[in-house]
């Protein structure tokens, strides 16, 4: 057996569903292990776009085995709706397997994720609203409502009711918001489940057969690590652990058969939603990045927050995700910049630190220490087609990174497209 993981190290959207879908062709499994139709991955075949937002992205080759683990929170009506768009495009789906032990979202999750962030007034979250948090909450306070619960649908339906009275009751009570349409919600779950109760499967017995049989195993994060409920910026965190460390509990694996882990990092920093962000950019070069790298979410369309590369933040990720490598993402935004900075330490009431705060009331009074890197052009970049073929600078900018966090970048992407990948070393 051979796996690999990719995950987020920063705050999401680093460009992970590329990387995956780059490195999937090479595996037999391929497992999303926490989150659920928060994330949104964008990978490009040709000319087709495709975004993914609960099927790992292994599935655009046709027939991969994909898994959902049992740590991702499913809603079964984004789940249809992804479905059928992918099968509209000619996608097959018969290989997906979601496990009977993930968690079920539904429109109660959703509407007071709405309700909790509508009354957080000016402390809002900045959530997605897709119900993540308030279903992750369920499973811990044990009234959530699993997949395998289906299997006997009177039983399904009781346990449903019950929380749909439960819930209202706090919607109306505790929120002051209108109640759910109990029969509404209930026949939409039925349908939905109906519809995706053929790929509901022992996720344990795959895992453990992939194990068995020595298969390639690639493991998909979402989020970011800085977004994760233990070690992000909380609480402007997701409620899952996008790290290595939620695998083994949510994709049903035991820690000590994870191998190596690559870290997708993008050559600047974004984030969405609030909370401290030491080298945003507030001014032109901030709008100037996020107009150039497209930064607006896949999920929600909401603009994302620009900033220059972090590597207290990347250090930080590095050693709590045990990273063997990184794949550097989106070089290609940087283009035409005249310099590039790089954050290499903060300064903390006058001392310099290196390490990151877990209280955001002390990384809001972190000021960034920089380092000046040139720049490079695009028209240099688009004409590469390996990575030597880079302008000298850009090289330049990879292999400092490569050093401040010492570790290798075994993988540079400069452009959306599969042949705008470079893969530096044979990692899988
Ligand atoms: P939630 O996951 O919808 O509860 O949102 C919690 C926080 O995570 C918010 O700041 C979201 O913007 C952020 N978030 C959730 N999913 C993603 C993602 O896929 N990319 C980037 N940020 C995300």
């Amino acid at each position: 057996m051979s796996n690999l993981v990719i995950l987020g190290a920063q705050w999401g959207d680093e460009g992970k569903g590329k990387i995956t879908d780059y490195l999937a062709k090479k595996a037999d499994l391929v497992v999303r292990y926490q989150g659920g139709d928060n994330a949104g991955h964008t990978v490009e075949l040709g000319n087709q776009k495709y975004k993914l937002h609960l099927v790992p992205s292994g599935i655009l080759y046709n027939g991969k085995s994909c898994v959902i683990g049992n740590g991702v929170v499913v809603n079964p009506t984004s789940l249809v709706r992804e479905i059928k768009y992918l099968n509209d495009l000619g996608i097959n789906t018969d290989s997906l397997m979601i496990s009977d032990r993930a968690h079920i979202i539904f429109p109660y999750h959703i509407e007071i994720d709405r309700l909790e962030e509508e009354m957080r007034g000016e402390d809002k979250i900045g959530t997605t609203i897709k119900g993540i948090g308030p279903c992750y909450r369920d499973k811990v306070e044990r009234s959530g409502i699993r997949m395998c619960d289906y299997e006997n649908k009177e039983a399904f339906e009781t346990r449903l009711r019950a929380n749909i009275r439960s819930k209202n009751n706090l919607i109306v009570k505790y929120y002051e918001g209108q109640p759910l349409d109990e029969e509404l919600i209930v026949h939409e779950a039925m349908k939905y489940m109906d519809m995706i109760s053929k790929y509901i499967t022992d996720v344990n017995v795959v895992m453990r057969n992939a194990v068995k049989e020595d298969s390639k195993i690639l493991f998909e994060g979402a989020q970011g690590t800085l977004l994760d409920i233990d070690y992000g910026t909380y609480p402007f965190v997701t409620s899952s652990h996008p790290t290595t460390c939620g695998i083994a509990v949510g994709a049903g694996i035991s820690p000590y058969r994870l191998q190596k882990a690559i870290g997708v990092v993008k050559a600047y920093t974004t984030r969405v939603g609030k909370g401290p962000f030491v080298t945003e950019l507030h001014g032109e070069t901030g709008n100037w990045i996020r107009e150039r790298g497209f930064e607006y979410g896949t999920t929600t369309g909401r603009p994302r927050r620009c900033g220059w590369l972090d590597m207290v933040m990347l250090n930080y990720s590095a050693e709590l995700n045990g990273l063997s490598a990184i794949a550097l993402t989106k070089l290609d935004t940087l283009s035409d910049l005249e310099s590039i900075k790089i954050c290499v330490a903060y300064k903390l009431d006058g001392e310099i630190i290196d390490y990151f705060p877990a209280s955001l009331e002390t990384l809001s009074r972190c000021e960034p220490i920089y380092i000046d890197m040139p720049g490079w052009h695009l028209d240099d970049v688009e004409k590469a087609v390996t990575y030597k073929d880079l302008p000298e600078n850009a090289r330049a900018y990879v292999q400092k990174i490569e050093e401040l966090l010492g570790l290798p970048a075994d993988i540079v992407s400069v452009g959306p497209k599969r042949d705008q990948t470079f893969m530096r070393k044979d990692i899988f």
